[in-house]
């Protein structure tokens, strides 16, 4: 059986063995490479180690520092802006392992931070280390490796708060059986959690402070958030065995209209335009290329064409059926009309609109 979606650490198992192999500088207590090596493998050596993360340098610096140290890691942004990815390369590298994982939803309970019963076992035995089922973070604590926690805001705060003792005493009191879990040396947490979503529950100031905060920045550019599509397009299409048509054009196009849209304005400054009320993240304009590479693969002639992003656009600018329309109606007529080379896509959209 072949799995969907393999984990990093498995996924890219060849790229970090070669760089164990070559790695001779310092690594931290309970690390598998160095943070230098932890940073080539996310942000690529041109030759054997693939980019995984596309954006400053600097920032992968912070991040990987900040995971040597005895403070816990937070990657804020915007929705698509890769903090979940990379999240989970870190996991993988520091680590070899990023399933370690806590879901952060309305209705996660403490139990998923701290531990919970085997509620037969406990009934037949009394409580004993045997009946207790470990959370992430305790397996993590006990052998020494990364525990990633997604959506940290969206978690009730006395749950969240339970991270606390976690982060600053490095401990995981079970008070049942009088007993703890210490952190083996390697432990650390990444969290990450949505810029959009910060006032759902805010994170109460006494663990902010025990996290670094890195922020991750829309692509800079719209060449960069171009080459971020492709590459993942690319590698989406490799797992999902539809053949990478080209398709660099629409690319361009569909980055650009995110961006465009997005900022407000069109790329020569000259018209402002209305945002509509989604996101047009990074991560949306992935999908929609994706989907219009079935589109081609399945009911086209396999190279992809204005029509099969046509449909994708609309369904990601027009969330709300009424005030999105507008906007895009608007957006149709004044830019897209306008441009000469264009007139294929608008076409193709005027069918889907
Ligand atoms: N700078 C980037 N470099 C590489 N990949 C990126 C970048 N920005 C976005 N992506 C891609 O976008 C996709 C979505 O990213 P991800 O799910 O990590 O976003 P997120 O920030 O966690 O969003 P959300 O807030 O919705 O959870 C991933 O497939 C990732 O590869
Ligand atoms: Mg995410």
């Amino acid at each position: 059986m072949t799995v969907l979606r393999p984990h990093a650490e498995d996924l890219y198992a060849d790229e970090l063995a070669v760089l164990a192999k070559s790695d001779d500088r310092p690594r931290p207590p309970g690390w598998r490479l160095s943070p230098w090596a932890v940073t080539t493998y996310l942000l690529g050596d041109g030759r054997e180690i693939t980019p995984k993360y596309i954006g400053p340098r600097r920032i992968v610096e912070v991040a990987v520092a900040t995971l040597a140290t005895d403070r816990a890691l937070l990657l804020l942004g915007v929705p698509g802006t890769a903090k979940t990815w990379l999240s989970e390369h870190l996991a993988a590298a520091v680590s070899g392992d990023s399933t370690l994982l806590v879901q952060g939803t309305a209705g996660t309970a403490e139990e998923a931070i701290r531990y919970g019963w085997n509620y037969a076992r406990l009934l037949a035995e009394g409580p004993s280390r045997d009946a207790l089922t470990p959370s992430p973070v305790m397996r993590a604590m006990a052998e020494g490796r990364v525990a990633r926690v997604e959506e940290l805001t969206r978690m009730p705060s006395d749950v969240q708060d339970a991270l606390i003792t976690v982060l600053s005493e490095k401990t995981l009191p079970i008070p049942e059986l009088n007993e703890e879990v210490q952190a083996s040396r390697g432990f650390n947490v990444i969290a990450t959690a949505n810029d959009r979503d910060r006032g759902v529950n805010e994170l109460s100031s006494a663990l902010r402070r025990r996290f670094n905060t890195v922020v991750l920045p829309v692509p800079a550019s719209a060449e960069e958030e171009v080459e971020i599509v492709s590459r993942r397009v690319a590698q989406l299409g490799r797992s999902l065995e539809l053949p990478a048509a080209g398709g660099l054009e629409e690319i361009r196009r569909v980055v650009t209209v995110f961006r465009e849209l997005r900022s407000g304005t069109t790329t020569d400054g000259r018209t402002t335009v209305k945002s509509p009320s989604g996101t047009l993240s990074t991560a949306e304009a992935i999908s929609v290329v994706t989907s219009g590479i079935a589109l081609a693969t399945h009911f086209g002639d396999g190279v992809l064409r204005p029509g099969d992003i046509a449909a994708g656009i609309v369904g990601a600018v027009v969330q709300d059926p009424v005030s999105d329309r507008v906007v895009w109606q608007e957006y149709l007529e004044t830019v897209v009309r306008e441009r000469p080379d264009w007139r294929d896509f608008y076409r193709a959209c005027r069918d889907v609109s």
